[in-house]
């Protein structure tokens, strides 16, 4: 079984005020990794995946899939051979599922491969509640029995059936859940506003070359003939859209020019154009996007979206974009109730952000001043390395954990650009 090596006691120091330059690739998208790892369960037979971004949340989630009976092998560091003869035990425990709520998306596969799954249900975290009642009543809809006891979820069905399954709001994983679940149902399965994010897409594109028959991934109505078995397959995970617009934040926050590669530009066209309008110059051709200096940045309000608009995911990084920036503006939250937990912290080093429910209120530019601050989830922690980079003096980020999670060699890829920045370990 895969070892996680978790570093609760790593900090990581930035000395800010040093505009990034230079090159950066970027690696392969967590959030199209994970479901994808879980859809090896569907079948017996050999899944590949490359560009498997080496996270700790991958870590997290072979080992779940060790545990359920998945044969996961590494190949090299962003490659892994996963292939599951059996389901041992279908259960994804309490332990696993609270350090990683994508552990829910072994759900719809294991009722889907064996008619039985018991999973922990993930409870709050630090963004907001965050239920999973929506891929519940999607699998009920495909006539799985859904029990909750103990804490956990428990679903069965001999076979599921396709069905039509509206969900009420868009979620991504139900989507991804359902989507996995339906391609071995009976019938067709029709998924009405479903998630159109591009790692819904890229799970769709694996799914059908293990012989799954999908079409619509990428629109809100997707349509799943359900087969009798999936096969073997090769898969190359997207890039990560989010890790991009995390480094184009980077350089633009710390007056830099840098150049991505093995980047989709099509996967950021909201977040393109939102910081064009801020005032940045940004090119891009296929596989790249190039952005330079753009002062003086000008405050421009965000309301974060579902894919196509502009993703919650990088409301932190444009936050600290935006205390950069001349004038007032309003970022309006609209995904998770309580995604904000950076904005203290960046008081601290001086930023001037008011909250009032979903919206915070940014007055800008404040100049920032390096402090030792404390993370509390992936994209807070990222918001705070941001803030440093463009802060005076010494920033210490606690906690780092919660960045390793989701984001690979961040501080190697932002040295190479000329931050300093070092781990303490
Ligand atoms: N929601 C419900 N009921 C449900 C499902 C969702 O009320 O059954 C609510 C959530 O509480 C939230 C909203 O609906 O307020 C949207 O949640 P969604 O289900 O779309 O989020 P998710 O699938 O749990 C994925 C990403 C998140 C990303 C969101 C939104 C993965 C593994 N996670 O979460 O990524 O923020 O979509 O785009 O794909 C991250 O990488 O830092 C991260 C949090």
């Amino acid at each position: 079984m895969p070892r996680i090596q978790v570093r609760p006691v790593d900090r990581l120091r930035i000395e800010g005020g040093k505009s990034l330059h230079g090159s950066v690739r970027v690696s392969g998208a967590k959030n199209a990794a994970l479901p994808e790892l879980a859809a090896a369960l569907l079948t017996a037979d050999e899944v590949r995946l490359d560009n498997v971004p080496d996270v700790r949340d991958v870590q997290t989630l072979v080992r779940l899939l060790s545990d359920l009976g998945a044969r996961c092998e590494r190949l090299g560091r962003h490659r892994w051979a996963l292939s599951t003869p059996e389901v041992v035990n279908p259960e994804a425990p309490y332990e696993l599922v609270r350090t990683m709520r994508a552990s829910v998306l072994v759900l719809g596969p294991l009722v889907a491969r064996c008619g039985r799954a018991r999973v922990s249900l993930p409870g709050g975290c630090a963004i907001g509640a965050r239920p999973i009642d929506r891929h519940l009543d999607g699998l009920a809809k495909l006539g799985a029995e859904i029990k909750l006891e103990h804490g956990y979820v428990e679903a069965s069905a001999t076979r599921l059936t396709g069905a039509t399954v509206e969900f009420s709001d868009v979620t991504v994983t139900g989507t991804e859940n359902l989507l996995m679940a339906a391609s071995l149902a009976r019938g067709t399965t029709v998924l009405k506003n479903a998630a159109q994010e591009p790692e819904v897409t890229d799970l769709a594109a694996l799914l059908v070359r293990m012989g799954a028959r999908i079409e619509g991934a990428g629109s809100p109505t997707i349509t799943i003939e359900g087969v009798e078995a999936l096969h073997a397959a090769e898969h190359r995970v997207i890039p990560d859209r989010i890790e991009a617009g995390t480094f184009l934040v980077a350089a633009a926050i710390t007056g830099g020019k840098i150049t991505l590669e093995d980047v989709e530009p099509a996967h950021l066209g909201a977040v393109i154009e939102q910081l064009r309008a801020v005032g940045l110059t940004i090119e891009c051709g296929a596989g790249w996007i190039r952005i330079g200096n753009g002062r003086p940045l000008r405050a421009v309000d965000l309301a974060t979206r579902p894919f196509p608009g502009f993703p919650t995911d990088l409301q932190a990084q444009y936050m600290v974009l935006m205390t950069q920036a001349g004038g007032a503006c309003e970022l309006d939250e609209t995904i998770f109730e309580n995604r904000f937990m950076h904005v203290p912290e960046l008081r601290r080093m001086g930023a001037s952000i008011g909250l009032a429910g979903s919206k915070a209120a940014i007055e800008g530019p404040t100049p920032l001043t390096g402090a030792e601050v404390t993370a509390s989830d992936l994209r807070a922690s990222v918001s705070l390395v941001l803030a440093g980079l463009a802060a005076r003096g010494e920033t210490l980020v606690h906690r780092v954990y919660h960045l390793d999670r989701g984001y690979e060699g961040v501080e190697e890829k932002l040295q190479a650009l000329g931050a300093r920045i070092e781990r303490i370990r």
